[in-house]
């Protein structure tokens, strides 16, 4: 009996070298380095450079690469005349999906896969993104974009691009430390669809486009959005055993919580609700935090499951003022390194990407004469 591996769950499908998942110590490193240690010492850019090369930059080379990441933030007339023809209600995960899909269609270098390309492709990609976010945050009520600033960092740019002024530290703190939580994590479905895309010598643009599609799903990326939604759902922190007890006898997924490799909880989860429980210190967000806390405990308790890191991102990125549907596309902005990390590293010995099936359909037989099938 062929055995099957369902969701390739427990399936070891290659070797990398850009992060470690470990189940048994319940921890994630990103090239060596415990991604804890890298929120407490490091800026995103600089996570992003060690992501792509596989070593913290010099000080010469991070100058390097802030100076080109900030000439290049600003979008072209292509890319900017598309995304203002799209609904103003669409998911920004579609405006997303549209817009790399247009960086590809401009790019004269697009079938150009050597590393060379593709890494200055992927900080191309890197730049445009919070230009593009910040921008969907601001169409979606009604507003002109801002223009980014190329005398800010990539943090303090990109909020200001949302809110017009670089906001308190403790936000900005809070912003980067989700970008770098989110930055990379093995073999997760978007990052394997950006390989397998990849593994067929597609171009990067379209195994970004298709990963972007599998970020979408509440399964996966679409999860930080779920969960206010969830949090939204349940009156008080008094409802929660009642809401917990119907949504599980409803056979729902609580969103936030489980994973498919850490079984005892999220290695980046203390990190992230550290960040939460400053933006929430004032007070101003008590009753959320106590729905946040009663819901965790009793989905521990009744299920032994452990929150994951959407369940801390979610309520950070809504205190920090952004719309719920633009939730996933911050996590994008940040995965898109991991992707295009994995995309060059998967070029480096490239194998197609295609596993096998068992049949289990009809026997085979025979097509009928003319007037059998009638
Ligand atoms: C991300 O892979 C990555 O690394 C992803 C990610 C990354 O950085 O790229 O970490 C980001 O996607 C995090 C996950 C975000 N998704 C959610 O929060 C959605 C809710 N979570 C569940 O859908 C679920 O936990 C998954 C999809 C994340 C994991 O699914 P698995 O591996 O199929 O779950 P499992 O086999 O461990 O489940 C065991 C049991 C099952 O019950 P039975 O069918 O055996 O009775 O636990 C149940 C599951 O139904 N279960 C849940 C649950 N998660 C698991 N029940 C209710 N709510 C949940 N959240």
């Amino acid at each position: 009996m062929t055995e099957i591996h369902r969701g390739l769950a427990g399936v070891v499908v290659d070797t990398t070298t850009i992060s470690m998942v470990n189940e048994q110590t319940n921890s994630l490193t990103y090239r060596g380095y415990p991604v804890q240690e890298l929120c407490a010492n490091c800026t995103f850019e600089e996570v992003a450079w060690l992501l792509w090369h596989g070593e913290l930059p010099t000080a010469r080379e991070l100058a390097e690469f802030q100076s080109v990441e900030r000439n290049r933030r600003t979008l072209g007339r292509t890319v900017s005349g598309a995304l203002s023809r799209l609904p103003a209600d669409c998911h920004p995960m579609d405006v997303l999906r549209t817009a790399i899909s247009y960086l590809g269609a401009d790019d004269p270098t697009e079938g150009l896969d050597d590393r060379d390309h593709n890494l200055a492709k992927s900080i191309d990609m890197f730049a445009k993104l919070p230009t593009i976010v910040a921008a969907e945050q601001r169409r979606r009520r009604g507003l002109d974009p801002i223009l980014p600033d190329p005398a800010l960092g990539y943090a303090e740019n990109f909020l200001q691009m949302c809110i017009g002024a670089v906001p308190p530290a403790e936000q900005v703190r809070a912003f980067e430390v989700s970008m770098i939580l989110y930055a990379e994590h093995s073999f997760n479905a978007s990052t394997f669809t950006a390989r397998v895309v990849t593994s067929t010598l597609s171009d990067i643009y379209s195994a970004v486009t298709a990963a972007i599609g599998a970020l979408k799903g509440p399964l996966h990326g679409g999860a930080n959005e779920a969960v206010m939604h969830v949090l939204a759902e349940i009156e008080s922190a008094g409802e929660v055993e009642a809401w917990l007890k119907q949504a599980l006898a409803d056979k729902r997924k609580i969103m936030g919580f489980g994973h498919r490799v850490y079984k005892n909880g999220d290695s980046r989860v203390p990190t992230m609700t550290a960040e939460l429980r400053k933006l929430t210190a004032d007070g101003t967000a008590d009753e959320l935090m106590a729905k946040y806390d009663a819901l965790a405990a009793a989905m521990l308790r009744d299920k032994n499951i452990h929150p994951n890191l959407d369940y801390p991102t979610g309520p950070a990125y809504h205190l920090m003022g952004f719309d719920i549907p633009i939730f996933t596309p911050l996590f994008m902005m940040s995965r898109i390194t991991g992707w295009t990390a994995h995309i060059m590293e998967q070029l480096e010995s490239n194998s197609l990407i295609r596993p096998l099936s068992s049949y289990v359909g009809v026997d085979q037989r025979p097509v009928p004469a003319g007037a059998a099938r009638l």
